[in-house]
């Protein structure tokens, strides 16, 4: 059942989910953080509850899971936009929509030199665009691995959180906006945990098949929901399926955003789809531990996609962790990988540098470095994390419509990959 859960090809409105707090939750308190953090029941975890910031707050953004745009109505995104549009690089959209949004990008024409350096045509990662820097692709500390997950928050990401907690292990999270949105106490936790958060998009579609304005508000919007939930703007992006090119680069770089790919797949997210097996994402992490342990990266370290999708992916993560442990010098988050110590836009808020991190400072908030020597490296001490977990009301409330849900299958996106490879005429060049 993991893969049928993530896109749906139905109608967003009719997947509206009612969140049953009074029935289904009643033995379980999902107003907090730390609640919810407790609960080890995956499934229980993801029986959707009601978070008063969120819920009445939805009306500012866009429809769950749906393509986002500006609201009309939203003064400061429309003042946002307007004020980098014109200066937007003149690439088009690619593809046609809807079939481009799952990445279908049939009858497309494209260059063989690659003009726009999309990642998807060629894995391009340095922008022709005059002033964007290259994509983090991998890291430049000798053995070691860029450590992250992409798609979360995942509703049922306790045990999983709960493993890197014990290890005291920090990872990079790109998260989804819609997902923040349905599982707002989830997302929190990866702030109190200590890891980093960016960003994975609002909708989760191909970007480079999407307008100028829908480009921005996947992004913007995402921002927006992370700060609203977790109290801090990211200043990090990775593109779902890589899609990227310098259009989306350059939006992206407008919203202050930088852009972060990957060296080496490991398909997780992909196990059960396209022949892809159980058996495959093993030897792709078999592959890179392998590597690890021959010197590969003696002299520059990498990344791994692999994602926070589902009990099959994290499982994965947990099963090989020990071993990429042992085959690298040092997992740590993409931030801490480049001595990024303020990772959001608010300065309130900071990751060790590397050095402080691999000598066993893994958290550092608020400005105060936490040791590990205290045997506590939660982090759980952030300030915008409680006050915004505290907000949150323990309400009783049979809410309608608290906390919009929208499942989609991921078989349309999928046969959409697929398309794609046959699908784009080369134009020689
Ligand atoms: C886990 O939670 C679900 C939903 O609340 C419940 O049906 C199930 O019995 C629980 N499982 C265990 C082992 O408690
Ligand atoms: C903005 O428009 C949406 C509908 O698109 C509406 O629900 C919301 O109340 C409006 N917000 C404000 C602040 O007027
Ligand atoms: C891809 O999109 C085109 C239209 O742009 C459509 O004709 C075709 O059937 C689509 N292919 C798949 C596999 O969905
Ligand atoms: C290291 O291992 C990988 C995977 O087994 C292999 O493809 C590569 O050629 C090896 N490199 C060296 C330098 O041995
Ligand atoms: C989260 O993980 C659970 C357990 O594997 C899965 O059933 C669910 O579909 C995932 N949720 C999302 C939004 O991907
Ligand atoms: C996967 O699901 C099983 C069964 O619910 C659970 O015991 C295990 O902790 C989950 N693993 C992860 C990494 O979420
Ligand atoms: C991080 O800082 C360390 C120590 O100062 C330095 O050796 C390393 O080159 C820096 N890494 C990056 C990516 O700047
Ligand atoms: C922190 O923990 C690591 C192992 O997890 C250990 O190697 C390191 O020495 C500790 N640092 C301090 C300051 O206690
Ligand atoms: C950071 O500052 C914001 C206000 O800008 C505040 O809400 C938050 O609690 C502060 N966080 C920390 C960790 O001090
Ligand atoms: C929480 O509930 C109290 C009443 O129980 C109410 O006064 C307060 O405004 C609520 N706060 C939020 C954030 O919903
Ligand atoms: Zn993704």
């Amino acid at each position: 059942m993991r893969l049928s859960s993530f896109f749906t090809t139905s109608s967003v409105s009719s997947a509206f989910l009612v969140a049953s707090f009074v029935s289904s939750a009643s033995a379980q308190d999902r107003t907090t953080e730390t609640a919810e953090a407790a609960i080890t029941n995956g499934t229980a975890e993801c029986v959707a509850y009601w978070y008063p910031p969120v819920s009445e707050a939805a009306y500012n953004f866009p429809t769950n899971w749906q393509p986002a745009s500006i609201l009309s109505n939203d003064t400061a995104a429309n003042a946002k936009y307007n004020s980098i549009s014109s200066q937007i690089p003149n690439i088009a959209p690619k593809g046609t929509q809807p079939a481009s949004l799952e990445g279908n990008f049939s009858g497309l024409s494209y260059s063989s030199s690659d003009p726009d350096c999309w990642w998807t045509y060629d894995q391009c990662t340095t922008p022709k665009v005059a002033g964007l820097k290259p994509d983090m692709a991998g890291v430049s500390e000798p053995d070691t691995l860029g450590y992250g997950f992409d798609d979360g928050p995942n509703c049922s990401h306790n045990a999983f959180y709960d493993y890197l907690q014990d290890n005291n292990q920090k990872a990079t999270m790109f998260y989804i906006g819609s997902n923040v949105m349905n599982w707002p106490l989830e997302a929190q936790r990866a702030l109190t945990d200590g890891h980093e958060i960016c960003v994975h998009t609002w909708s989760h579609r191909y970007m480079t098949s999407l307008t100028n304005e829908q480009a921005f508000a996947e992004l913007y919007y995402s921002m927006q929901m992370i700060k609203l939930v977790v109290g801090v703007t990211p200043t990090c992006w990775r593109p779902p399926f890589g899609d990227v090119d310098d259009r989306i680069r350059w939006i992206a770089n407008a919203l202050g955003l930088k852009t972060i790919i990957w060296q080496y797949d490991s398909n997780d997210w992909k196990a059960g789809i396209d022949g892809i097996t159980d058996q495959d994402v093993d030897d792709n992490y078999m592959n890179l531990i392998a590597r690890a342990q021959n010197g590969t990266f003696s002299t520059s370290g990498t990344i791994m996609l692999t994602h926070e999708l589902n009990n099959f992916t994290m499982s994965e993560a947990v099963k090989f962790y020990d071993q990429l442990k042992s085959a690298f010098k040092y997992l740590v988050p993409m931030g801490v990988a480049n001595n990024q110590t303020q990772p959001y836009v608010e300065t309130n808020y900071s990751l060790p540098t590397f050095e402080a991190y691999v000598s066993g400072t893994t958290v550092v908030t608020g400005g105060t470095p936490q040791s590990n020597s205290s045997g506590s490296t939660s982090g759980s001490t952030s300030g915008s994390t409680s006050s915004l977990g505290s907000s949150g009301n323990s309400t009783t409330k049979p809410s309608s419509g608290a906390v919009s849900q929208v499942v989609f299958s991921k078989a349309g996106a999928l046969a959409a990959t697929m398309a794609f490879l046959g699908g784009v005429t080369r134009v020689l060049a």
